[in-house]
């Protein structure tokens, strides 16, 4: 008894339990600059498929057919979401989910500039009001990276005016959700996207421009001050941060070229946007998937024993030393995502369980972990890489849009149910 005592690894009291999407991967039928990109980008992205996954995916044989095909690359329906929301708080609710992380679609709330739809606002309150009776507190997220189409034309982010006009929409989204919910994050992995859309090119607006990046994070960290500002006036009681992807960075050797690569990698990527916005700040949402191994100048030197279907690492010792970055800045952490892309589930109930292993020992370190939202709850729209990776909790089917519930997902609510670990 005593023994079976010892093995149960207990979460703290309230503990959030949920699951995150956002707006665009699972809504459907959204009109913004990156169904736009979409549509311009998904014959290429079809025939470039083979050289981007072939030898980095395990399933590469399974999948070939829906990557190289263009229809992969549009976001079309995505999940329905924005028709099945009542079916999937339900299924949250089966699953023993508290929680449920969400995004605003800008473009769906102003698609024309300072005209705000009053549907698309309704639409908001309505799946705020189903979390609600359903128990499951929502967590708001007010911008997941697609633009509405006339901000993309005026610049986007590099748009001098870019940071007002986003601080009007939060003003409106406040107006309309602020005494229904209490968690916010402003935005979304701001690391990821100024990377992608301004550095690579990969993503919209494809810029690969440095001036240009360093404007946009300047111009996002002005948006979340001002969200920020507004978000705790309109409600007080409302604890604002932002999610941002906080990657473990960690030396594979003990030279210094080594130390000092690490270093760097972990105050541009991890600390710089945070420091920006530290004193606007009521937690930090961490995106937690991977770490990266760092070697003299080369970086992603990981082991890749275990890996996903997309060949990112499996790693879960690595939520550990994330959670210490983000605990290192003494505001509450939530993990705002974590999870895989698994088609055929055989490493979720695996991954999801050592990872809250480590999740559970970052608590008893004395870091303020108050939730983990695995992404996803849904199968949904995975941006450039289309619908072929599977993240779900939740299968659901691409031609009929009908849910099937995994069976790692009764892991997790099962944990979610008793707030608990039961170690082997
Ligand atoms: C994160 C994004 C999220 C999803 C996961 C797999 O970087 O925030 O939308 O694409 O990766």
């Amino acid at each position: 008894m005593a023994d079976h005592r010892r093995t149960v690894k207990r979460f703290p009291k309230d503990f959030l339990w949920g699951a995150a999407t956002s707006a665009h991967q699972v809504e459907g039928k959204l009109q913004n600059d990156w169904r736009a990109w979409e549509v311009a980008n998904a014959n290429r992205l079809a025939k470039e498929a083979p050289d981007a996954y072939q030898y980095v995916s395990p399933v590469w044989k399974e999948i070939e057919h829906e990557a190289t095909a263009p229809a992969n690359y549009l976001s079309g329906r995505a999940a329905d979401q924005a028709h099945r929301y009542q079916e999937d708080v339900a299924l949250m609710r089966k699953l023993h989910l508290n929680a449920y992380r969400f995004s605003i679609d800008w473009a769906r709330v102003e698609p024309e500039e300072g005209t705000f739809s009053q549907a698309g606002i309704q639409y908001y309150i309505d799946l705020v009001r189903a979390l609600r009776s359903a128990k499951i507190e929502p967590m708001v997220t007010l911008w997941h990276w697609p633009l509405p189409l006339w901000l993309r034309d005026k610049g986007g982010w590099e748009w001098s005016e870019s940071p007002q006009r986003f601080a009007r929409f939060a003003k409106v989204i406040a107006d309309a959700l602020g005494n229904r919910v209490r968690l916010w994050n402003t935005l979304n992995e701001v690391n990821v996207y100024a990377t992608f859309s301004y550095l690579t090119g990969s993503w919209p607006p494809a810029k690969r421009n440095v001036w240009a990046y360093e404007r946009v994070l300047r111009h996002l960290a002005d948006a979340h001050r001002l969200a920020y500002q507004c978000l705790k006036t309109t409600n007080p009681q409302a604890q604002v941060g932002i999610a941002h992807s906080i990657s473990d960075i960690q030396s594979g050797d003990r030279s210094p070229l080594t130390a000092l690569t690490r270093w760097l990698a972990d105050w541009s990527w991890n600390r710089r946007f945070l420091n920006m916005i530290r004193d606007d700040l009521d937690f930090i949402g961490a995106n937690c998937y991977f770490r990266n191994v760092v070697r003299g100048i080369r970086r992603n030197q990981n082991e890749n024993r275990r890996t996903s279907d997309l060949g990112w690492e499996l790693y879960p010792a690595s939520i550990l030393g994330a959670l210490q970055t983000a605990g290192s800045y003494g505001k509450p952490v939530y993990i705002t995502e974590n999870g895989l892309a698994d088609r055929n589930d055989a490493q979720r109930a695996w991954y999801i369980a050592e990872t809250l292993r480590y999740v559970h020992q970052a608590i008893e370190e004395g870091i303020d972990v108050r939730g983990y939202f695995h992404w996803s709850l849904l199968d949904n729209f995975e941006w450039d890489k289309g619908f072929w990776p599977r993240f779900g909790l939740i299968d659901v089917n691409r031609k009929t849009l009908d849910r099937t519930i995994r069976p790692s997902a009764y892991l997790y609510a099962k944990i979610a149910r008793s707030n608990a670990l039961i170690a082997p």
